[in-house]
């Protein structure tokens, strides 16, 4: 496993906190292996949720990566700007979010824009929108793939609702979406069994389609825990769709054991009050990291191997180790992320570490709901 300790930055005591910071080379080693395991850049739909910004978009499109996945209209819209081809916004759109695509449709004609639907009345509605402004939108059918969040069971009404995609003027059918985020079990053996059961079951009913005589263009699947098992899988149009694998984090550092990802963002923090025993507070409170892990599970420190996490509030956390009586106020540590994904989205910049210096800053742009559009 990476050792979290060798993370460093020179010049540390100009950097805000708390702030994050994010380890370039860590990124472009989880670039590099992303693509290797999606077997090349034309397999790689990244989810922009995870990073949220432009610079990571542009290096992607270097890459040759230049299908993306996202799921907000504004994400959508970096990603546009940015002159991305192929854009799928993976969240069936209701409400004025139904405009604001036909509105991205119009003003960013360079990038093709997809997005799927679980449901006939949204497919209804999202058709009429777009065919009363003489547009067409590629549409891919959600599946269930057992994690019970979105999308269709794999059924007689799943079929009949990609007929009516296939009918409704305004939509084309563009395949099939099968996100199984649910697919997290530690144990590679365990995990590859129940990823390939989910499949095969999924892949039993793209042939009835086609036995239906529908055309099933592409396939979007898959997250972290399952992608690199997928993309063993030759089947045509299959297109891979992690996005934690760019930043990667503690949590799945923990929990895939048999992955080669480097957590690249932590968050810059330091000591704000330390009341001279085994106890110390700091500055990072969880206004700056992501909080949807239970309390006492949000961030690793690697200095502090033994902390616990004793109390967490808007702007403080309380640590508890036996290192305390080493540190003073003023004094700064690293604390990563357990989930990357959220902890981008709550701070407005990252601070860009090369080889051990500040070199840059970036700005998480789509961390807005709303850029222009
Ligand atoms: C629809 C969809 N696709 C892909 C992903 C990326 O999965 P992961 O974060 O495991 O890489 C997510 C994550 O939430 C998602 O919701």
């Amino acid at each position: 496993m990476i050792d979290l300790t060798k993370y460093s930055i020179a010049g540390v005591e100009d950097l805000n906190s708390p702030g994050l910071v994010l380890f370039q080379d860590a990124l472009e080693h989880n670039l590099a292996e992303s693509i290797r395991l999606c077997g090349g850049p034309d397999r790689w739909r990244p989810h922009v949720k995870t990073h949220k910004t432009r610079e990571i978009v542009r290096r992607q499109l270097e890459l040759g990566v230049t299908k993306h996945k996202c799921a907000t209209i504004a994400e959508a819209e970096m990603l546009a700007q940015e002159q991305a081809p192929e854009v799928l916004i993976a969240y069936q759109l209701v409400g004025p979010n139904v405009q604001r695509l036909v509105k991205l449709i119009d003003l960013f004609p360079r990038t093709r824009f997809a997005t799927v639907v679980d449901h006939p009345d949204a497919a209804s509605h999202l058709g009429q929108a777009l065919n009363e402004r003489g547009r067409e939108v590629e549409v891919l059918l959600d599946l269930n793939s057992g994690m019970d969040r979105t999308g269709i069971p794999l059924n007689q009404q799943a079929l009949e609702l990609y007929e009516l995609i296939s009918t409704t003027p305004g939509l084309r059918p563009g395949g099939l979406h099968w996100y199984d985020g649910h697919q997290r079990d530690p144990d590679p053996r365990q995990r590859r069994l129940s990823v390939m059961q989910g499949w095969e079951q999924f892949i039993g009913f793209r042939d009835r389609l086609l036995l239906n005589g529908f055309e099933v263009p592409r396939i979007v699947a898959a997250g972290s825990g399952s992608f690199a098992i997928i993309a063993e899988t030759e089947e045509p149009g299959l297109e891979l769709s992690p996005g934690t694998t760019t930043l990667y984090d503690v949590d799945y550092l923990e929990r895939f054991p048999d992955m080669n990802f480097r957590p690249a963002v932590a968050i810059l923090t330091r000591v704000v009050s330390h009341s001279g025993g085994n106890r110390m507070t700091l500055d990072v409170g969880h206004k700056s990291c992501a909080a949807d892990q239970p309390a006492g599970k949000r961030l690793y420190f690697p200095a502090l191997p033994d902390a616990r996490e004793m109390h967490h509030t808007e702007e403080h956390l309380v640590l508890e180790t036996a290192d305390a009586k080493n540190y003073s106020i003023g004094d700064s540590l690293l604390a990563f992320p357990r989930h990357v994904c959220p902890t981008m989205h709550v701070h407005q910049s990252a601070a860009i570490i090369s080889a051990g210096t500040q070199i840059a800053t970036w700005p998480i742009t789509a961390r807005d709901r709303r850029l222009t559009i």
